[in-house]
């Protein structure tokens, strides 16, 4: 069971951090819910909040674990492709981690500056540790925003790594999908 990564593949550390963030993101935004600052924190709806916000939360330290393991991982190769695919990739994948980190971030300080703690499974209530400041439901709204923005990112993305196994039949899904084999290789999957 190999943790690290290889030329051809990411190792089984990277993929577990991968999925298990896509699950977690998906999550969060399932159990989002909008509105104005009195509906979002009426008693009535803590549970759903301390839920989204835990699950955003584990996206932010996963993030932060993921990045420090990448510093030591072998990343694998892209394969052979156009240059211009090759650079939507990486442009698309550090867009990703870029969200990963704006979208917790923007909702973490926009609560604190509206006056409401960050509440975590575990942790009771975090903060706040300023005073409020009227652009914290500016960073709200945004984090909103992202938080639509990264979930058609990814599904755009997905798309992308499946369209790459299906009709280009090179190693870029099986590289991250454990289990799934090289099409280009002949080995089948
Ligand atoms: C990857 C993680 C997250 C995703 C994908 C996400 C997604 C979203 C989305 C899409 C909304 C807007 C719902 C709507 O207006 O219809 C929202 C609202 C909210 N989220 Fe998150 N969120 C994440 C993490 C967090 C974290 C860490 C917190 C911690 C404070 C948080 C706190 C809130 C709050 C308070 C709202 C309601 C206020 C607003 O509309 O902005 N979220 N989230
Ligand atoms: C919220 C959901 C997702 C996020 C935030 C996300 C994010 C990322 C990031 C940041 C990378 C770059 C890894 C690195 O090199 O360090 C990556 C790679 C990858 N992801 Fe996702 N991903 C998501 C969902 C998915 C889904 C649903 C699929 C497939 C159906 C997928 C397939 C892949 C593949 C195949 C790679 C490797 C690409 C390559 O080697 O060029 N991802 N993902």
């Amino acid at each position: 069971m190999p943790l690290s990564g290889t030329t051809t593949r990411y190792g089984n550390l990277a993929q577990a951090f991968h999925w298990l963030t896509a699950l977690l993101v998906l999550a969060a935004f399932l159990v989002s819910e909008g509105g104005p600052p009195a509906r979002v924190y009426a008693a009535e709806r803590a549970s759903t909040l301390l839920l989204h916000e835990s699950l955003g939360f584990a996206v932010l330290c996963l993030l932060v674990i993921r990045l420090v393991w990448r510093l030591f991982d072998r990343i694998p190769e892209p394969p052979a492709m156009p240059g211009w695919m090759e650079l939507a990739s990486r442009v698309t994948h550090w867009a990703l981690y870029a969200l990963l980190l704006a979208v917790p971030l923007s909702a973490i300080l926009g609560a604190w500056f509206g006056g409401h703690p960050l509440t975590v499974y575990g942790f009771g209530a975090i903060g706040p540790f300023f005073a409020p400041w009227s652009a914290g439901a500016a960073l709200a709204d945004i984090h909103g925003t992202l938080g639509d923005i990264i979930m058609w990112l990814a599904g755009l993305h997905a798309a992308a790594a499946i369209f790459h196994h299906v009709f280009l039949r090179d190693r870029v899904l099986s590289q991250m999908l454990p289990g799934l084999s090289d099409p280009s290789s002949g080995v089948g999957g």
